[in-house]
């Protein structure tokens, strides 16, 4: 089989300063994408700045032989991700892929956490994907293409203890893929996400050191360039990765309980068991198909 190329097709990705944006920005350019490397330059919670990590990258791509652009723009705040898009447009001319990858951490169980430390999480992952997408968005549009990959994180699909704002941000964002995925449908953008697991700087001191390899960046990045590539038609869905492992995680919807002439307190408490059924499971592709079964449970 050939391998999958990148010629021509120009690629943002968020947060390439290091980590796993850093891989999936080295990837792509190996393969011929032009690359615009997007890095604040912060610290893990987000504070400071530094042009230093993005134009680490760009160097790195280019004594590869590869394509690439810095971007020292901020993703949480409209102006910079106009400029990150721009970046693209004034340097090559075109925009196809967006990778959503930037992210900042500020952990605190949920009583101490503060609105700020709430907000300044969505801020950078969820509100930074939609001002991203949203600003490329009409470009793809107009061409008539586009491959967009979000990041979630199983915290933000499990749960995860000291993450009220990291996990609601990385829910939010498939929430986010799912609803992009059927307004991009006609227009042949396509929009995914993954959850990954890898050694960074953000998960350094989570993981085993013994896991440090098994656990490297180098095990996501294919599935991001998989899923930034024209032959992905996959659209709308969420793939956890990490390890060398991919699976798809999908919301689904259990059988449940039907009663059609009133349900009371009793009937829930009395049927809970049926109602926590998970099998046989439906996955509904959109709130259309999932007000379909419940017309169909009603009939
Ligand atoms: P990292 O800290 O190495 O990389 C994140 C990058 O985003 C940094 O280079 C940082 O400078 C940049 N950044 C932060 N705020 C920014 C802003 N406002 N504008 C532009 N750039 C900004 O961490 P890692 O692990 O590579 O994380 C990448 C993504 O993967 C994040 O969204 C993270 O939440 C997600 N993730 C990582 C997991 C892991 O196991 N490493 C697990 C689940 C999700």
């Amino acid at each position: 089989m050939a391998e999958l190329r990148f010629d021509g097709r120009v690629a943002i990705v968020t947060g390439a300063g290091h980590g796993l944006g850093r891989q999936h920005a080295l990837e792509l350019a190996a393969r011929g994408a032009k690359v615009v490397v997007n890095d604040l330059g912060g610290a893990l919670d987000g504070t400071g700045a530094s042009t230093g990590p993005a134009a680490d990258v760009v160097a790195e791509i280019k004594k590869n032989g590869g394509e690439a652009v810095a971007s020292p723009d901020n993703v949480a705040t409209a102006e910079g991700a106009e400029a990150i898009v721009r970046t693209a447009l004034d340097a090559f001319g075109r925009v196809d892929i967006v990778v959503n990858n930037a992210g900042i951490l500020r952990d605190k169980s949920f009583k101490n956490m503060s609105p700020e430390e709430f907000d300044q999480v969505i801020a950078v992952h969820l509100r930074g994907s939609f001002l991203v997408t949203h600003a490329a968005w009409p470009h793809l549009r107009e061409q008539a293409y586009g491959r967009v990959v979000m990041t979630s994180s199983p915290a933000g699909l499990f749960g995860n203890f000291g993450q009220a704002n990291y996990s609601a941000a990385k829910m939010g964002l498939v929430g986010l893929t799912k609803t992009l995925a059927a307004e991009g449908a006609k227009y042949g953008i396509r929009v995914n996400a993954i959850a990954p697991v890898a050694w960074t700087r953000m998960t350094e001191d989570l993981f085993p050191a013994e896991f440090q390899d098994r656990l490297s960046v180098e095990h996501v990045t294919p599935v991001v360039v998989w899923l930034a590539h024209e032959s992905n038609e996959s659209s709308g869905e969420t793939y956890s990765v990490g390890g060398g492992r991919v699976s798809r995680v999908f919301v689904a919807e259990g059988p449940g309980f039907t009663k059609k002439d009133g349900l009371s307190v009793e009937d829930v408490r009395d049927n809970w068991q049926q109602i926590n059924e998970t099998e046989p499971y439906l996955l509904p592709r959109n709130i259309g198909e999932q007000t379909a079964a419940l017309f169909e449970a009603l009939q």
